[in-house]
């Protein structure tokens, strides 16, 4: 059955909407972005994202429809986002969701984000037919997903496997259900979170990754050292408070960075300087050198836990997603580190590493096939576990 899945997402600040035939084919993606509502105060302002919901997730469906060139008739369900995120953002999504199907008597499928993001991996290994050997996703895997919400390490398996056979299991696309076993997560910022953040003390505008992943290019990542977190307890858990605390003693030790970045700070609010390109002659070397460094610490931790999670897990693959997914520096490390140890690592395309609809769409397949509808009295849920 290749049914056609509508999926709606609203769990942080993007609407976003999607429709995707049997769990494989995209038919539209649309993103409505909010970062111009939140840019102005360096983070998501929660009461701000749902009021932008409310205004845009019925143009935004729309135009997932008129994009796949459907009508309500030709969706066979709908899948929603149920948690985990802001709530007042997800009641947006969810309520409209669940409105719809019951108003077109279509089945209504909740989802969990973060089970989206591992989906988004899987949904890209189809698109692009594998990665650039031809190799597809296997499981067991070991999934980081790293967002301005998220940092946090699964250990990825088929729902249907024997947990005590050690053999592979084989992965029938594009239907299939995993179990999720959370073995990591960081104990205070996600590392988008401290992008972000970093991106605020400096003046370098919001959202703080896409620009500082431009900027870290032109930037020694040797020049500061920062010391790597060490998290007591569990050695697969994050931690970036300090290296973003550390990143702020450093712009206070160093003579010469607060009139740049009072300048900077001006630039931005005058409507300028958004784009890397424009912050680039902005910048000093120890701005650059400082970003590059900032970059390198954070990258070299996350590739490092998620290895040593994946030898752990005696994982077949590494899969990375989420909107930090998309750095630069985070893929290059990850492919050379994975190279070496001959472990396959996959990321979703850069659109479908940021929140978006159609890791929700496929994430629904498998459960609309299972026949995991949402029953009465079922809501949009802010801290709803995955695992
Ligand atoms: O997944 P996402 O769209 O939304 C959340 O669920 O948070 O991720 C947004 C986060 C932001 O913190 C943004 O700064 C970060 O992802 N990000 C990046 C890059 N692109 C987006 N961080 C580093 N490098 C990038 N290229
Ligand atoms: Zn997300």
């Amino acid at each position: 059955m290749a049914a056609t899945i509508l999926g709606i997402e609203s769990s942080c600040d993007e609407t976003a909407a999607a429709v995707v035939r049997g769990g494989r084919d995209i038919l539209s993606s649309v993103v409505a972005s909010q970062d111009e509502v939140h840019r102005k105060y360096g983070g998501v302002v929660p009461e701000l994202a749902s009021r932008e919901h409310l205004r845009r997730i019925v143009p935004t469906v729309r135009e997932a429809l008129e994009r796949a060139e459907l009508d309500f008739g030709g969706i066979a369900a709908i899948g929603v986002t149920q948690g985990p995120g802001l709530i007042g953002s997800l009641l947006v999504g969810y309520t409209y969701g669940q409105t719809l199907a019951r108003a077109l008597g279509k089945p209504l499928v909740p989802v969990n984000h973060l089970e989206g993001h591992v989906h988004a991996v899987f949904l890209e290994a189809q698109q692009a037919r594998g990665d650039a050997r031809g190799r597809m996703p296997e499981l067991p895997a070991v999934c980081l997903i790293v967002s301005g919400g998220h940092t946090v390490l699964y250990d990825v398996r088929p729902a249907d496997h024997d947990v005590a056979s050690s053999a592979p299991a084989s992965i029938e696309y594009p239907a299939f259900r995993c179990t999720y076993g959370r073995i990591g997560a960081t104990r205070d910022d996600a590392a988008g979170e401290a992008y972000d953040k970093v991106a605020k003390l400096l003046a370098l505008g919001y959202p703080g990754g896409p620009v500082m992943d431009q900027l870290a290019r032109h930037g020694n990542g040797g020049a500061v050292q920062f010391t790597a977190p060490r998290t007591r307890g569990n050695p697969l858990d994050f931690s970036f408070s300090g290296i973003k605390t550390a990143v702020l003693r450093h712009i206070r030790a160093n003579a010469g960075f607060e009139r740049e970045i009072a300048a900077r700070a001006e630039a931005l609010s005058a409507g300028g300087g958004r784009r890397a390109a424009e912050l680039l002659p902005l910048c000093s070397r120890a701005t650059l050198d400082l970003v590059a460094s900032f970059q390198r610490a954070v990258v070299n931790d996350l590739v490092q836990r998620t290895l040593a999670a994946a030898e752990e897990r005696a994982a077949r693959c590494v899969l990375v997603s989420g909107g930090v997914a998309a750095n630069s520096e985070l893929r290059a490390t990850f492919e050379q580190e994975a190279a070496a140890r001959a472990l396959p690592v996959f990321f979703p395309s850069r659109p479908l590493s940021t929140d978006n609809a159609a890791m929700i769409a496929a994430a629904a397949y498998p459960r609309l096939l299972a026949g995991e509808i949402a029953r009465d009295g079922v809501g949009a849920q802010a801290n709803l576990p995955l695992a």
